[in-house]
């Protein structure tokens, strides 16, 4: 199996049914009855009810433990399918409306890359990830702790949430603020916006990788531009296609972006959600891309070249 890397992965995303049911359980969580479909599988309609059951199932993370025990279970089974290296966003907005500080989330997420790694031999980083429909203040706050708590495996500060809110302006400050302190960035850009609202983000914001960007497909200069400029596109084909901004992985467009000179990875975004896992993403880009192993492996190399840990753990890992 080709050996694989995802940077763009949300790890109250990755809690399974299954792991979220266990932890509400154990902590006594009150579950919404409506997190779930009859079958057992998360319920939501469309992009903004996920966000909306996204919510519903983080609240069952609700100590530093819970923390561990989602980054120990996610990391697991990306090892069972070969995967050297995950970058994890984290979001102390969700940790903090379950009453967890900002601290004690991100030592629970240390001490699950710290288990992982003894048991799996993988290698896990941290991204601290605002939420955009929460506005720019909540941003604000978030990068202050960032910037005030330095955490040895907390490696970039990101933004995700729903991109019609606000716009990439309003966040300058608190991007600018984690990026004078050294850190790189990346911003959720051309998802359910456009390119425009790519290329507000490379107007506005210090960002080395773009969150998706797949909406750059509809403005080929831009698309030129991204490939000119070297900026990493985080994909997420099945994240695309269950929220249903393409079809199918034949009508993805991921195969235009590599022939296009684009630096593409590709990732899982929430695995749980999207019935998909970043080895079933490999799987389903190479067959319907016809991609073969030397393809894949430049996808790993990309996404080890873009990660944002520090060059001894890339060279070690490559
Ligand atoms: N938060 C979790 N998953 C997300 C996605 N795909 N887009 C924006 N925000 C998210
Ligand atoms: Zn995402």
């Amino acid at each position: 199996m080709v050996k694989k890397a995802e940077l763009h992965v949300h790890l109250e995303g990755t809690a399974t049914p299954a792991l979220v049911k266990k932890l509400a359980a154990g902590n006594g969580a009150n579950l919404d009855p409506s997190t779930f479909k009859s079958d057992g599988e998360f319920a939501w309609t469309d992009f903004w009810d996920f966000l909306s059951c996204y919510d519903k199932a983080a609240a069952a993370i609700r100590s530093k433990d819970d923390y561990r025990a989602v980054t120990y279970d996610y990391l697991r089974r990306c090892a069972l399918e070969d995967v050297l290296y995950v970058e994890t966003f984290s979001s102390p907005d969700h940790a903090a409306e379950a009453g967890i500080s900002y601290t004690d989330h991100l030592d629970g997420i240390a001490a699950g890359i710290d288990d992982a790694r003894r048991d799996f031999q993988i290698e896990g980083r941290v991204i601290v990830t605002c939420v955009r429909h929460l506005g720019p203040g909540r941003a604000m706050n978030i990068a202050r702790a960032f910037t005030e708590n330095p955490h040895p495996y907390v490696v970039g500060f990101g933004m995700g949430g729903d991109e019609a809110q606000y716009q990439p302006t309003d966040f300058k400050p608190a991007f600018d603020l984690v990026h004078a302190a050294g850190y790189q960035t990346t911003n959720h850009a051309g998802e359910f916006g456009g390119p425009e609202s790519i290329r507000a983000t490379l107007d506005a914001l210090p960002v080395s990788r773009i969150g998706h960007g797949v909406r750059a497909g509809e403005d080929p200069l831009l698309v030129e531009e991204l490939a000119d400029r070297k900026i990493p596109l985080e994909l997420c084909p099945g994240s695309n296609i269950a929220t249903g901004l393409f079809q199918d992985y034949q009508t993805h467009p991921f195969r235009d972006f590599m022939e296009a000179g684009c630096i593409v990875t590709l990732n899982s975004d929430d695995p749980p959600f999207f019935a998909t896992s970043i080895g079933k993403e490999y799987d389903r880009v190479a067959k319907a891309a016809n991609l073969d192993l030397k393809d894949l492996q430049t996808i790993t190399r990309n996404a080890l070249d873009a990660a944002f840990c520090d060059e001894e753990l890339k060279e070690k890992l490559k």
